[in-house]
């Protein structure tokens, strides 16, 4: 099998030259498709499972979440629309982590959030989902942590509340 990379990795050293897994964007597209066919479906389990998990959170987020649900998803909408040049989207997603900080996300919530909104397409998808796409978007959803968290890191503590 020819080497590939996850479309979202564009920042590992060594990695620039290794084509993009194009079948990867497009089971990542088909995937996200079939999840926006009912968006609020994936929010909603989402968000219960977070609060159910973590109540500690909830105070953390509005009292009314249906803008909060809706924005999640515009966030997911542009990370599925910026696979083949995910660069475009490093400023905002950068933007997006310094302003998690003043949120009240740590660093540690990160990997608890990746795993509850995973787990969330899994159920919201049922048998439209598949190891390969658990695994693809776990990546991304990775990635995209990461970048936030590189703007997380360049906001100083003073700032932070
Ligand atoms: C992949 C990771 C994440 C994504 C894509 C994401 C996405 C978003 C988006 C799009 C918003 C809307 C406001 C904005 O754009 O600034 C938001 C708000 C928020 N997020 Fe996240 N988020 C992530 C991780 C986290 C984590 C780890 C926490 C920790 C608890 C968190 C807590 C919050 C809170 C509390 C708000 C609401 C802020 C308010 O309206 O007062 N998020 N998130």
């Amino acid at each position: 099998m020819p080497l590939s990379r996850h479309p979202l990795a564009t920042n590992v050293p060594g990695w620039a030259k290794v084509p993009i897994d194009r079948a990867a964007i497009d089971r990542l597209r088909a995937s996200f498709d079939l999840l926006l066919a009912d968006g609020s479906r994936l929010t909603a389990i989402f968000y219960a499972k977070l609060f159910e998990r973590y109540p500690g959170v909830r105070a953390l987020f509005p009292t009314d979440m249906r803008a909060q649900e809706g924005k999640l998803m515009d966030s997911l909408r542009a990370v599925v629309a910026h696979l083949e040049a995910p660069q475009g989207l490093q400023a905002e997603l950068r933007a997006m982590g310094a302003r998690h900080v003043k949120y009240g996300a740590k660093t540690e919530h990160y990997p608890l959030v990746r795993d509850l909104l995973i787990e969330s397409m899994a159920d919201a998808a049922g048998k439209g989902w598949s190891p390969e796409l658990n695994a693809e978007w776990t990546q991304a959803i990775s990635i995209v942590s990461d970048i936030m968290l590189e703007g997380a890191a360049t906001v100083k503590p003073d700032q932070a509340s």
